[in-house]
């Protein structure tokens, strides 16, 4: 933490107001150089109210993603978190820091993604300052070839974290979208970058809808958001901090016992067990009721021809118009 992070820190838990000589002496710098530090947090929307010869009192703080603001909410060991304003994606940021050497468990969060990405190539829609747009550099000791269970399990953490937010279970439509009432509320995408045998790094992208009220057109019948599901606003620090410690304790889990271990837990959140889909795959569409999901993550199917399994795709559960998609769930 820098030391307006800290200074925020303090004064959020000190039972009596912190005078500048105080905080001067806990930064080891000068008074002048706190009451910079205090003008530029003002600045950036932190009601700091100062009383001469009592001191600091905290107030307001910005709805804001930033290190300061994640700080009172980070219970596990990933603590580093480098935030932005804007990025074009914080997939690009989190390769670019990861290609540096950045280590395990680097946040990269931005209020706002002006080329936010989905998976298959699609948009992910980024407006500013209502959601959670968050990238995990990750170096699991792991083959290539589990990475795609590991997607999974991100999608366990992710209904864990709404879970404890709303009281209710988000279902998950594999691979790993997550939907309340049927509707998007969050999606993940995981890039890695590996050797035959290695991973090097995996980035894990999560774009959760927090506070959206309306959404565009074209995703309105088919996009939530955690704040119109519970009623009211969202407390997106605290959602991020809740986040983070569940994929951390899903990600230790998942190293030491893989994910056979939570595909119950899988399958008992899964929202099309037993229903009929037809899955666009690189090789082909095939269609058939989905049975669940084997021990390396890929989608079971009974089809007219017997069982089939199905490693990559997009599943949808209406028939295709022909040539293009008609929709998307
Ligand atoms: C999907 O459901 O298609 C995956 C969406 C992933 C969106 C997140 S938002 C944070 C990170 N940065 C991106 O550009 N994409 C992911």
């Amino acid at each position: 933490m820098g030391p307006a992070e800290r200074i925020v820190d303090w004064l959020r838990t000190a039972v009596t107001p912190l005078s500048g000589e105080e905080l001067a002496r806990r930064l080891g710098c000068s008074r002048a150089a706190v009451w910079k530090h205090i003008a530029a947090l003002r600045q950036g929307g932190y009601e700091i109210r100062g009383r001469p010869s009592v001191g600091y009192t905290l107030g307001t703080v910005p709805d804001r993603l930033g290190p300061a603001e994640l700080a009172p909410h980070l219970a596990g060991s990933w603590r580093h978190v480098e935030w932005r304003a804007v990025v074009d994606s914080t997939q690009n940021l989190a390769r670019d820091l990861a290609r540096d050497g950045a280590p395990e468990g680097t946040i990269v969060i931005a209020e706002s993604q002006t080329a936010g990405r989905g998976r298959l190539g699609r948009q992910w829609h980024s407006p500013a300052g209502c959601n959670l747009y968050c990238s995990l550099v990750l170096r699991p000791p792991l083959p290539p070839i589990a990475v795609p269970t590991f997607a999974l399990v991100v999608g366990l953490a992710v209904a864990d974290a709404v879970q404890a937010l709303l009281g209710a279970r988000a279902a998950l439509k594999w691979p790993n979208d997550v939907l309340l009432d049927g509707r998007k509320v969050a999606g993940i995408l995981t890039e890695l970058d590996a050797e035959i045998e290695r991973v090097r790094y995996v980035i894990v992208g999560i774009g959760v809808n927090v506070n959206t009220e309306a959404f565009p057109a074209d995703l309105a019948t088919r996009a939530t958001s955690l704040r119109l599901a519970a009623g009211h606003p969202v407390d997106r620090a605290r959602f991020t901090g809740g986040l983070l410690a569940a994929l951390e304790a899903r990600y230790r889990r998942f190293l030491a016992d893989g994910f056979a271990a939570m595909r119950p837990e899988w399958e008992a959140s899964a929202a099309l067990t037993g229903k009929e889909v037809r899955v666009t795959a690189p090789e082909g569409e095939v269609s058939g009721r989905v049975v669940g999901v084997d021990d390396d993550g890929a989608l079971r199917l009974a089809g007219p021809r017997g069982e089939l399994r199905v490693l990559a795709g997009e599943v949808s559960t209406r028939a295709f118009v022909s040539g293009r998609k008609s929709e998307r769930e």
